[in-house]
């Protein structure tokens, strides 16, 4: 099955004119990047071999015409009506040039209120994202993929209710995933109790807003149906590399890339269970790989069709690259460690803690060759270093698929899941490392051939039925542990695995944490407070079962 969506993934969105198989996409890219033959032919085999894929844009993109390479883009917004326009502007160009983009909405004036320069009255920002969104809707018709935009807003904006339950009914603002912008001082009246403090006044209405209506309004969209998504500025601006440029209001259609104004950012992902020999991670092998997405991912940015002349500049003078990972909980079940343990974890921060400190390292042997980037006085870093940033956690929708592994870091959704081809036909999918154990397991229990296909099928029906295996009572009590997918694992367990990814990451991590379809609010007021205290840039949460459309946050994605 996975070679038949591969293959329907890479004709419809990848493959150029010419090519036919996921080889020549490699050719093409590696050439396109190498600086040397020597570094192209390390660079095709990488990809070949599937231990590296960049993000989409530059698997499509590279070593054609147009190359743009990058899938992360912050455009600013300015309160005038030329501004405004002028970052729809903006926002169509990178859309047409397969990026998506993040926008801080926060310095519209509210709704009613005069517009600066003789600009008339505000509609505020909800409107103003309506038309942000039908523009994209109208770029992205018969696009290679959908649409994807962030939109934030400042939790003390007076527009703020009107922002969170701007996508209260489904298909409104579909392009979008919103997040409010909360400062610690917010988060510390919540947890202290003293959050009947008046957050805002509106101008217009003068109705008065507490903070304590916020967070309702907050946690009942998120049980409602996932949104709004929360992003703490305080903590994503003390890990701000170059703070002499300014602070970071937005991140990245699916949140894992702060970044300043005009910034982009090209992303990587190693594939974890190929670095996985006799269930202990093969250390030589991912330092070569890291190290060599180092290079490839630092020579894109000067391969890329910067599509603005301010993206070029801004993104030239941080040169912020965005390494990751993808395939976490396979390399888990392969290697036998329950995501939700504490195994799991310290196995997270060894390895993505080695992944950035080779990253580190080989920045740092890029800067005695090439130079630092220009901003680096001023920066965080003390010793020469090529990159501001080096680390994120994308979600990688696509490229998870094309490598057959499970996305990023999230657990496995179901380990059982439909999908539908385009031509109507439906695929059963089963994930292969559960498919395997699941027929070991059966075979332990001793039945005959046919009993095993019964009872096979009987696990199979019961996962499609219920996303579950917990309450299969004759599996054993250890594979029913290993095998917990997303719903079984508590919030707690998939805040920590995100905290441990967290504190080895220059960047952020898209992830979202998934809540039993029971979940009350107060769970998911905890679930905030405890992404804020563990010290996460953003989170994001999903009620299972609330939501039509999507399975995991990049629903405005892939
Ligand atoms: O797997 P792939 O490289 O296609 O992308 P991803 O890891 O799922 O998403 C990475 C980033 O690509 C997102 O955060 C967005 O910035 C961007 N993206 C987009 O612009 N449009 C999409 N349809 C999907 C992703």
């Amino acid at each position: 099955m996975n070679g038949a969506i591969r293959d329907h993934i890479l004709k419809s969105r990848y493959l150029q004119p010419g090519e036919k198989s996921f080889s020549d996409i490699c050719s093409r890219v590696a050439s396109a990047i190498g600086k040397d033959e020597a570094e192209r032919e390390q660079f095709l085999h990488m990809m070949e071999d599937l231990l590296f894929l960049p993000n989409s844009p530059a698997l499509m993109n590279a070593g054609t015409r147009n190359p743009q390479l990058s899938a992360c883009f912050v455009i600013p917004v300015g309160p005038t009506i030329p501004e405004i326009f002028r970052a729809l502007r903006e926002g169509a160009i990178i859309q047409v040039n397969d990026g998506g983009t993040g926008y801080s909405f926060s310095e519209i004036p509210p709704c009613g209120t005069p517009i600066k320069e003789g600009g008339g009255i505000s509609p505020g920002p909800v409107r103003i994202m309506e038309i942000f969104d039908t523009a994209t809707r109208v770029i992205r018709e018969g696009g290679r993929r959908r649409g994807a935009n962030m939109g934030v807003l400042d939790i003390a904006h007076p527009d703020i209710l009107s922002f969170i339950t701007a996508k209260k009914e489904e298909g409104v603002l579909e392009n979008f995933n919103i997040s409010v912008m909360i400062p610690d001082r917010y988060m510390q009246a919540l947890t202290e109790g003293s959050h009947d403090e008046i957050l805002t006044i509106h101008p217009i209405s003068g109705e008065v807003i507490s903070v304590r209506e916020v967070f309702s309004a907050i946690v009942e969209g998120i049980h409602r149906n996932g949104e709004p998504g929360v992003l703490f500025a305080d903590t994503i601006n003390a890990a701000n590399p170059t703070p002499a440029l300014g602070s970071m209001r937005a991140t990245n259609p699916c949140g894992e890339e702060p970044l300043l104004p005009y910034e982009s950012c090209i992303l990587g992902s190693i594939n974890l269970p190929l670095f996985l020999q006799n269930q202990s991670v093969a250390w030589d092998k991912l330092d070569e790989i890291t190290r060599l997405a180092v290079r490839f991912l630092d020579n894109a940015i000067d391969q890329t069709t910067h599509p603005l002349p301010e993206i070029a500049e801004a993104t030239r003078r941080t040169r912020k690259i965005g390494l990751g990972v993808m395939g976490l909980h396979d390399t888990l079940l392969l290697a036998g460690i329950p995501y939700d343990s504490e195994e799991a974890r310290t196995f997270a921060e060894e390895v993505m803690g080695f992944i950035t400190a080779t990253a580190i390292d080989e920045s740092k042997c890029c800067a005695a060759e090439l130079g630092v980037f220009p901003a680096w006085e001023g920066s965080i870093w003390h010793e020469p270093i090529r990159n501001a940033a080096l680390t994120t956690i994308a979600p990688t929708g696509t490229i998870s698929l094309i490598a057959g592994v499970s996305p990023g870091i999230e657990p496995v959704y179901s380990f059982v899941s439909i999908r539908r081809h385009t031509a109507g036909r439906e695929f059963e999918m089963i994930h292969p490392v559960f498919k395997r154990a699941l027929d070991e397991e059966i075979a332990r229990c001793g039945y005959t051939e046919s009993a095993a296909e019964v009872k096979r099928r009987e696990v199979i029906d019961h996962i499609r039925a219920t996303g579950t295996l917990r309450n299969i009572d004759w599996l054993h009590h250890s594979f029913r542990r290993l095998y917990r997918s997303a719903g079984d694992i508590s919030p707690d367990d998939h805040l920590r695995m995100q905290a441990a990814f967290q504190r080895h990451t220059h960047a952020a991590i898209a992830k979202t944490i998934n809540l039993r379809s029971d979940t009350i609010m107060d769970e998911i007021t905890h679930a905030i407070i405890s992404a804020w205290t563990l010290g996460l840039k953003g989170v994001t949460c999903y009620r299972i079962g609330s939501r039509r459309d999507t399975v995991y946050r990049p629903h405005g994605c892939s």
